[in-house]
């Protein structure tokens, strides 16, 4: 960037500030001490004709053509009401061009909640900067009095800056942040961004905030506690906190642990943004100069929320409800004694107000509204946010609120397990933007209000909003749990078997086979059934929940039984089903795993009803599980394990949707069995690599089965449709010919909305799952790869075939338990289990 008058001194002192009066040219980049700057004495230059009128009196200019930056006195709204301001403005050979309405575009402000009528700027001997309305007393001061300050200086960036004779900033404006971050300006933590109320209002600040903390970088409220709606979490490493930022460079807000810039990628921002702005709205926006209409153009919405606007905490003001289709309204708009009228009526969006404020006075003239199908975004927007009860029933999170006189509303979230009645509860001391979506249907709102005390004691009359269908599911809730009450008189009877010597070390306990028919009531209550075995609930003897898998047709197999059953037990981790027990008694051969209250994958992911769609979030992470479990048995554990079954029914959900892969170890049991008819050909049809044909078979079989498995949950298709016509059968089939076609997009679940609005997220995963479809085994990335390329610190290579030659299949020797394996011409094996599910 060229730098106004670089050549020269660059300095701007006393006996120059009279040749102001003869234009702009002379605004200098640097100042020395003493210096005085009145508003009067500085002309303006205006910009536009319309209203609102804006203009700048330059101070400092710095730069050429776009950006430029002028600091100096800025008027936005009103010709007589001036900010202390940083400003973007165009410049065309050293001056000021005001063809262009688009300028000047504040990025900083001094005195931003306290416009002046005359202001004064004054950079006194001592070093200080201060400013004054008039002659009125100190309004501002950078309080650098006796810091050795001997110069300010605006430097090519936009950052105003005080340095020493040393050349070392004493203050800049760089840290002290207003709503906007300009090209190579960091946020610090402790540091936030924080908007005006709105565009027209400057006397006032948002509640909103972009706060960088010690835990990361949040888009919230900032009440007490603060209210999230976007969070970007990040491990600090225990250093000073001035070298852990993120910081704009081009194209990126990239993050810094220990003054270290940490990944490739950490927010992508289109590389022609010049400044970004969190807006009233509560949307960071990157802005971009158009050169050919000399105009700003957003060229990014970078916080972008799941659920739409709706996401945001201003949308609809204070307690307005946000529906999917952008209206906004009062919480009991819908009949009955209005407890909230809406603050403007030819503005909805702009919330409600209480008829009755809230008194804690009146505690028993207050009565909470029970709205279903309410959500709100501190929650919804942020699966890791701690709910202030947990495992409570609605009656206890509605109570909870009741009694606490801070607390304006409570959510009552059900939890994932329909079998239990357990939820979570949020108390809010502050309402925002409330949300009635068709995606978010899992929670209940208790809205408090207050009855005026002649009409205390009115009945909830909102009560019957909760929707028939919320109801029977809670009747069906409190039915289970009679039953799970019924069948808690169980015991575990841990004793060795004298059959076998062998011990199993570790955590592992050994059942005897009469202790897993009591567990199991006789093996009663069937979870699933596949290839290997069944598999049954049990109930331990204190209390928890397991899964008794019985293996069909090992018997005969004793020694390597155990081996496995260590090998198996002796793996841990998060993503990875964990073997409780086993029983190898006589003929039986058991294995009893951790109970995952969700069941498996493909319930949820061929799951026609819209009200258990996952949504882009929950995919995400369910992929990134399976690919953390898979890289766990591929490299992380001391025997390489080769799954040779990747397949949604293997991977289990526990009841927050954490993912975990199931039945790991077991195919090598089945190997030593050479009766069984998988030793040439293993797995599913469908899922299987196309070197199974062939080739040796390396852990890049389960790499192949793991795209798979992305591209159906990304498409939410099974991997053989057979309601589709021929050529869609074969969802492998599909995939390649809309990738040839380029239209990947075409690919992805279209009945999800929240699956749309992440397009460009989920189409990268696709090119994810093509890598990992690779017809030539070493061209598969390894799941570690995966693993860092869904951290973002890897890209997918762009040189992917879409072939993913998959021979025909003339013949195979794989034949299922119970039916013959057919195939077709045209597509590979038709799904037919071989192994089953669990
Ligand atoms: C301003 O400071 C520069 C050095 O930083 C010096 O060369 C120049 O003489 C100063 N001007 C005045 C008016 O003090
Ligand atoms: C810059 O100024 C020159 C001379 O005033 C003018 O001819 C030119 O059009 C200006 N450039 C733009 C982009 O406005
Ligand atoms: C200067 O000090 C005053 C009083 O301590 C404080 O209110 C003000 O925010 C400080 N100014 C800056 C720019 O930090
Ligand atoms: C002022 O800022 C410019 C541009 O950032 C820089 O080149 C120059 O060295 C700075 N001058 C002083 C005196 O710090
Ligand atoms: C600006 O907003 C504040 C706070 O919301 C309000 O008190 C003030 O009246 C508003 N000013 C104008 C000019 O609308
Ligand atoms: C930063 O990098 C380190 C080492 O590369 C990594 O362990 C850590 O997770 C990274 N932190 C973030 C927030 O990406
Ligand atoms: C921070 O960086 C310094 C210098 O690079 C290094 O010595 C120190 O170990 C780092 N600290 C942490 C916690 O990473
Ligand atoms: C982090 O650093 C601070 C001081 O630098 C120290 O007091 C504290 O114990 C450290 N915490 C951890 C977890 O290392
Ligand atoms: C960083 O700042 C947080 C508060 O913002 C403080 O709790 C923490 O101790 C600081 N850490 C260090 C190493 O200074
Ligand atoms: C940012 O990078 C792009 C390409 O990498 C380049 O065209 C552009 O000029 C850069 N912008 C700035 C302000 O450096
Ligand atoms: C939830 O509460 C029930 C009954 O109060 C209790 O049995 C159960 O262990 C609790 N679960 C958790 C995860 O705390
Ligand atoms: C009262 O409600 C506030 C939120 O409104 C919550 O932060 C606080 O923990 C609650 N207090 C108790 C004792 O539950």
């Amino acid at each position: 960037m060229l730098t106004h008058r670089s050549s020269s001194p660059a300095t701007l002192c006393l006996s120059l500030l009279g040749l102001y009066f003869l234009g702009l040219v002379l605004s200098q980049p640097t100042a020395n001490l003493s210096t005085t700057w009145a508003a009067s004495s500085i002309s303006s230059v205006s910009f536009g004709n319309g209203s609102p009128v804006g203009s700048v009196k330059p101070i400092l200019l710095r730069g050429n053509d776009v950006p430029s930056f002028a600091c100096g006195f800025v008027s936005m709204l009103s010709e007589t009401s001036y900010l202390f301001a940083i400003s973007i403005v165009y410049t065309n050979a050293s001056q000021i061009d005001q063809t262009y309405t688009a300028f000047p575009e504040v990025v900083w402000a001094a005195n931003r909640n306290n416009p002046m009528v005359n202001p004064t700027l004054e950079l006194t001997s001592e070093g200080d900067l201060i400013l004054k309305d008039g002659d009125g007393p100190v309004a501002w001061s950078t309080n650098t009095s006796g810091k050795s300050v001997v110069g300010l200086n605006l430097t090519d960036s936009g950052n105003l800056v005080l340095f020493d004779d040393n050349n070392v900033p004493v203050w800049q404006s760089f840290d002290h942040p207003m709503d906007s971050l300009v090209l190579g300006q960091k946020l610090t933590i402790g540091q936030k961004l924080v908007p005006s109320v709105s565009e027209t209002n400057w006397t006032a600040q948002s509640l909103l905030s972009l706060s960088m903390t010690s835990t990361g970088l949040f888009a919230q409220m900032d009440t007490n506690p603060p209210q999230v709606y976007y969070p970007v979490r990040i491990n600090f490493p225990n250093t000073s906190n001035d070298s852990n930022y993120i910081e704009f460079v081009n194209g990126t807000l990239a993050l810094f642990t220990n003054s270290t810039r940490n990944g490739s990628v950490f927010i992508n921002i289109p590389s022609a943004s010049l400044f970004m702005r969190l807006e009233y709205d509560g949307h960071l926006r990157a802005y971009e100069f158009d050169t050919a209409k000399y105009q700003w153009t957003v060229a990014a919405d970078i916080l972008v929320r799941d659920y739409g606007d709706c996401g945001y905490p201003t949308v609809c003001g204070q307690y307005g409800i946000c529906t999917s289709n952008g209206q906004c309204t009062c919480p009991d708009s819908n009949g009955g004694t209005n407890y909230f009228k809406q603050t403007n009526d030819r503005h909805p969006n702009l919330g409600c107000y209480e008829e009755v404020p809230l008194s804690c006075d009146n505690l028993q003239f207050q009565s909470l509204l029970e709205l279903g199908d309410l959500s709100y975004f501190t929650y919804s927007t942020d699966p890791q946010s701690t709910p202030d009860l947990a495992n409570v029933t609605k009656v206890n999170c509605k109570d909870a609120c009741a009694k606490n006189c801070s607390c304006k509303a409570a959510f009552y979230v059900r939890g994932s397990n329909i079998r239990s009645d357990a939820g979570s509860c949020y108390l809010l001391s502050e309402v925002f933007s409330l949300m009635n979506l068709e995606q978010l249907n899992n929670s209940i709102g208790y809205i408090k209000v207050q009855n005026s005390s002649n009409k205390g004691g009115k009945t909830n009359r909102l009560g019957l909003i909760l929707g028939s269908s919320l109801g029977s599911l809670f009747a069906l809730i409190i039915v289970i749990g009679v039953i799970k009450v019924s069948s808690r008189k169980r015991e575990v009877v841990d004793e060795a078997d004298e059959d076998h010597l062998d011990q199993v070390p570790g955590m592992v306990m050994r059942f005897t086979y009469d202790s897993l028919k009591v567990i199991t009531e006789d093996f009663s209550k069937k979870l699933g059934e596949g290839g290997f075995g069944s598999v049954f609930e049990g109930i331990l003897k204190d209390g928890s929940k397991v899964a008794v898998k019985r293996l069909d047709g090992l018997g005969h197999i004793k020694k390597s039984f155990l081996a496995e059953v260590e090998t198996i037990g002796s793996i841990h981790h998060v993503n990875l089903v964990t073997l409780v027990g086993f029983c190898t008694e006589s003929s039986h051969r058991l294995l009893v795993y951790e109970y995952m209250p969700n069941g498996s994958l493909d319930k949820w992911i061929f799951c026609i009803s819209s009200e258990y769609a996952l949504n882009w979030q929950q995919r995400r992470k369910i992929i990134y599980d399976i690919a953390k479990g898979l890289n766990y048995l591929h490299e992380e554990c001391r025997r390489k394990i080769l799954h040779l079954d990747i397949k949604p029914q293997n991977i289990l959900l526990d009841e927050n949707f954490n993912a975990k892969v199931a039945d790991f170890g077991l195919s090598k049991l089945i190997d030593r069995d050479k009766s069984q008819v998988m030793t040439t050909m293993r797995g599913t049809p469908g899922y299987l690599a196309p070197e199974w044909l062939s080739a040796a078979i390396t852990e890049k079989v389960d790499v192949y089965s793991f795209g798979v498995v992305v591209l159906e949950i990304v498409s939410a298709r099974k991997l053989f449709d057979n309601s589709q016509d021929s050529e869609n059968t074969y969802l492998v089939g599909v995939f390649r010919r809309k990738a040839e076609e380029g239209g990947l997009s075409d690919f992805i679940d279209s009945h999800s909305e929240d699956m749309r609005l992440n397009e460009a997220q989920a189409v990268n995963m696709l090119r994810i799952a093509a890598w990992c479809l690779q017809g030539d085994s070493t061209k598969r990335p390894s799941m570690s790869t995966i693993v860092k390329v869904l951290d973002g610190l890897m890209d997918v290579p762009d040189d992917l075939e879409y072939d993913f030659s998959y021979p025909p299949l003339m013949k195979t020797s794989a034949k299922a338990p119970q039916e013959e394996v057919p195939y077709a011409a045209s597509t590979p094996l038709l799904p037919s289990v071989l192994s089953g599910p669990r």
